[in-house]
């Protein structure tokens, strides 16, 4: 069961400002044309450019992460159409939105319902649609029931230890190439050491984030 957030909970401040549709918009220069997306206005301010020393202040999802937008971009050069995408922990969704806009059939996946609702807006934003699902880590068997997929994309997913060992053990079974963005975070790293002993992995770096491109198999 999912308990309420506490009165002061930064979460439920920022639902406040989603209701009264408090966003900016952000135009991001991606290969293939510009993107708009819509960010909660009381994140617009929180810089991504070090440790997440102000993590409490709000809802990881709502920040604009330069991994999501690294991953976006290499997705842009790709031929996509009729794959089958997963992202998972999307936030934004800036993958997502670049993965169907070069005609890919994605699903969108978080553990917040409201970075789900703004990922399908975004989408509409720019004239395409998402599929979206609630999915956390810990409980993902209806997820994977769903694949498998062609390709499944994460960008800042690993800055906390408890997720190394959820995304090792989840990865394989979500089927097909994962591509995974990443700023450096340590557990990032402790993950791509278990990772590269199991599994054919290359890795290349785009504005500064490690694009990690891997074939788990179970
Ligand atoms: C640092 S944010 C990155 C968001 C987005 N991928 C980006 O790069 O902009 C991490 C995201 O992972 C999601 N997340 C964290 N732990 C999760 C879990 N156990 N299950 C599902 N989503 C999770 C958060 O809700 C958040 O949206």
């Amino acid at each position: 069961m999912r308990l309420p957030p506490a009165p002061d909970h930064p979460e439920l401040r920022l639902r406040h400002a989603c209701s009264r549709l408090s966003y900016v918009s952000h135009r991001l220069t991606i290969p293939g044309g510009d993107l708009r997306v819509l960010q909660p206005s009381e994140a617009a301010e929180l810089p991504d450019d070090g440790p997440v020393e102000w993590a409490p202040l709000m809802p990881y999802w709502a920040v604009l992460w330069r991994s999501g937008v690294a991953l976006g971009r290499e997705l842009a050069n790709s031929r996509l159409v009729g794959l089958r995408v997963v992202e998972l922990g999307c936030g934004l969704g800036v993958p997502s939105v670049v993965a169907a806009r070069a005609g890919a059939e994605v699903l969108a996946t978080d553990g917040s319902d409201e970075a789900l609702e703004l990922v399908e807006r975004n989408a509409r934003e720019n004239g395409v649609e998402v599929a979206t699902a609630r999915v956390d880590w810990t409980a993902a068997d209806d997820l994977v029931a769903r694949g498998p997929f062609d390709l499944v994309l994460a960008a800042d997913v690993l800055y906390e230890r408890a997720s190394v060992a959820l995304l090792l053990s989840l990865l394989p079974r979500l089927g097909g190439e994962v591509w995974l963005a990443d700023p450096g975070r340590p557990a990032a790293e402790a993950f791509l050491e278990q990772a590269r002993r199991r599994w054919p992995l290359t890795e290349t770096v785009r504005d500064g984030v490690g694009i990690h491109r891997l074939r788990p198999a179970l």
